[in-house]
């Protein structure tokens, strides 16, 4: 059948056209119709094909004995031009069987015998209207709703570009921030080192002095040497997976405590570990390390009057627990809750912002986790519980 004819819902009158070659049975046809619709008559198929292109009925009612082609014929290319208007076809005594069979063929909705008495066309004429209606409503609607989801669908995409663009934008963003974070980090060690190589000029120095000023450059030598570690540990922890082997945590820890000794001792630092023996773990033993220094350098740098670093391994049920524990500053209240992110820094001229960020993610790498308390007495506590399935 043919393409749906776009016309507005029938607010008004539905338009009624009617076909036959008897004028005085055209007539009635078009009184009894009288009130149902608006009603234009034609008594040729010609004539009719020319108000059919002209108005749009919502119904045709063609008699079968057309001067020109037959009023079936006709309905079906009213159907063609319209999908959905109402057919119905005016049938006389004697019409052959051949008319009936193409009635089937051609799926006209209607036939009346004529003469036709006016309550029935009347009741046949409304009943195919409001399928008519109905059918065109349906058509209305679903072309909408098609336009609407091309709309959707169209949003869509558009909101999809802009957020890559603030994606792109926010991401571009966040590398400025990290080198400008990055660059100023490194200015105030690098600055230590220029005037204290400047002082090593002066030729009054005793040899102590020289041996302080060395001492200077050492340690912010060693500090920025720290900084890379973070920052190539960060872009290690991005990428690549964790190796773990089995390790002895014990020796794990003394190890790293031997290498962190020197700067503690200056610092005032006491360390003290309480490590459980035959403590063997699956671990990524270089990353751990790295996460335990860094631990263990904030915890030096929260103690600037010297204090107390105590590191323990502990065997439960559920597995093992590491505490990193110090007796300085407590974590600022300000950064408690975003301690672990990446970039936060609070109360130090030169920080990375990255130690913590580095910490948690070789933790959780490892299937691990890792949790701040706050123990009596002040200070800051750090527990790392490494899982069941992680100890020999
Ligand atoms: N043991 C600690 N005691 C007190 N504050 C700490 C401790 N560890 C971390 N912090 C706080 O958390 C912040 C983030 O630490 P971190 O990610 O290592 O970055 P950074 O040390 O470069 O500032 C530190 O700036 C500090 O304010
Ligand atoms: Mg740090």
């Amino acid at each position: 059948m043919g393409r749906p004819i776009r016309r507005e819902p029938m607010a008004d009158l539905p338009q009624i056209l009617v076909v036959d070659a008897e004028e005085e049975h055209l007539q009635a046809v078009v009184r009894s119709l009288e009130g149902v619709g608006r009603v234009e008559a034609a008594t040729s198929s010609e004539e009719a094909w020319a108000l059919i292109q002209a108005s749009d009925p919502d119904v045709v009612i063609a008699d079968q004995a057309l001067p020109g082609i037959p009023g079936i014929e006709l309905l079906h290319r009213a159907a063609e031009r319209d999908a959905h208007v109402g057919r119905i076809l005016l049938t006389s005594f004697g019409d052959t069987q051949e008319t009936v069979d193409a009635i089937d063929r051609h799926r006209v909705e209607a036939y009346l015998a004529k003469p036709c008495l006016p309550f029935q066309l009347r009741l046949t004429v409304e009943s195919v209207l409001e399928r008519t209606r109905l059918e065109r409503d349906n058509a209305r609607l679903f072309a909408n709703l098609v336009n609407k989801n091309q709309e959707l669908r169209e949003a869509m995409a558009s909101l999809r570009t802009a957020q890559k663009r603030v994606v792109d934008s926010e991401r571009l963003g966040a590398i400025g921030r990290m080198i400008a974070t990055i660059v100023h980090d490194f200015r105030g060690p690098l600055a230590v080192v220029a005037s204290t190589a400047g002082e090593l000029d002066r030729a009054d120095l005793s040899r102590e002095e020289l041996a302080g000023l060395a001492a200077e450059i050492r340690d912010e030598t060693a500090r920025m040497s720290r900084m890379c570690s973070e920052l190539l540990e960060v872009t290690r922890a991005s990428g690549g997976p964790i190796q773990q082997r089995e390790t002895d945590l014990a020796e794990l820890v003394e190890d790293v405590m031997a290498r962190f000794a020197d700067e503690a001792g200056r610092a005032g630092v006491v360390v003290e570990t309480r490590l459980a023996p035959d403590c063997r773990v699956l671990l990524d033993a270089d990353r751990f390390r790295r996460a335990l220094l860094n631990l263990a350098y904030n915890a030096l740098e929260a103690m600037p009057e010297g204090g107390e670093l105590r590191v323990t391994a502990e065997r439960h049920e559920d597995g093992v627990r590491v505490g990193v524990r110090d007796t300085g500053t407590g974590i600022p209240a300000e950064i408690a809750t975003r301690a672990f992110d990446p970039f936060v820094t609070h109360g130090k001229s030169r920080g990375t912002g990255l130690g913590l960020a580095v910490v948690k993610k070789v933790v959780e790498d490892h299937g691990a986790r890792i949790r701040i308390t706050k123990p009596e007495g002040g200070g800051t506590a750090f527990e790392i519980d490494l899982p069941r399935f992680l100890v020999c």
